[in-house]
């Protein structure tokens, strides 16, 4: 099997009802990505950004993996040494599909932050700024979501494995953010193939050598059985 590096974004989990954020009715046509995705938004009104994260968290909870989830989570069973997921969703219906380490560079919303002292801990479903830190007890919680601006995690982790992949493969994503929308020059630059499956072609589709497109339900799990029956998944379908 070769070693194959997979990014997912929130395409992955639409038809698991959770919202994406840049198509019609996506989360950014319906809140200021400003007032609740940036720390200038949560110095100024963190009871808004908590409110944000609350709904998302209850959103998450009442979804379930969908047929995309199952399918990269059985991948990552055949080989785990060789298959690693990074995703830039903060969901964890990729855990609940019963995949394991993956790479949240944007956190999660099952996890909270304290902005005093940095402790992290397993959010409660419901939070409020007067929250007090388990550790330094300063009313100064946050969602463990990297917004815009800050620094995504496992950022070196995701560099060394996008060096040695044999094949990248984007999942439901724009390709509008970065770093995560550089990942495929960075994989192509180090000798992977390329692959994107998505509902529309991104903004960087052109920089795919494969493109498939089609709801992750359907795709997901076709790519996962060529690539589990021994072929290298890297064409258009
Ligand atoms: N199956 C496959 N792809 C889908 C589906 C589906 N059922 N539904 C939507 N998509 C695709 C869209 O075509 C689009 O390309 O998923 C992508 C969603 O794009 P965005 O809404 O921009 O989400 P994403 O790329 O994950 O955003 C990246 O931006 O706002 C920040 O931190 C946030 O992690 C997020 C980052």
């Amino acid at each position: 099997m070769q070693n194959i590096v997979i990014l997912t974004g929130a395409g992955l989990s639409a038809e698991s009802g959770l919202g994406t954020f840049r198509d019609k009715d996506g989360l950014w046509t319906k809140y200021d990505l400003n007032d609740v995705a940036t720390p200038e938004g949560f110095a100024r009104n963190p009871a808004l950004v908590h409110e944000f994260y609350n709904a998302r968290r209850a959103n998450c909870l009442s979804a379930s993996p969908n047929a995309a989830h199952d399918a990269l989570a059985r991948l990552q069973r055949a080989a785990p040494d060789r298959i690693c997921l990074v995703t830039q969703n903060v969901d964890d219906l990729l855990e609940r599909a019963g995949a394991r380490d993956v790479v949240h560079m944007h956190g999660q919303l099952t996890r909270a932050l304290c902005a005093g002292c940095g402790h992290g801990w397993d959010a409660p479903q419901v939070m409020a700024p007067t929250d007090p830190c388990p550790a330094c007890a300063r009313p100064a919680t946050r969602p463990d979501v990297v917004w815009f601006g800050e620094y995504p995690y496992h950022m070196d982790r995701i560099d060394r494995t996008l060096m040695r992949a044999d094949l990248f493969v984007a999942i439901g994503t724009s390709g509008n953010v970065y770093p995560a929308a550089g990942f495929v020059q960075q994989a192509a630059a180090a000798g992977a193939a390329t692959l994107e499956l998505n509902l529309d072609p991104s903004t960087t589709a052109g920089l795919f050598e494969g493109t498939r497109l089609g709801p992750a339900s359907r795709i997901v799990p076709a790519w996962v059985d060529e690539v589990l029956a021994g072929n290298d998944g890297c064409q258009d379908r």
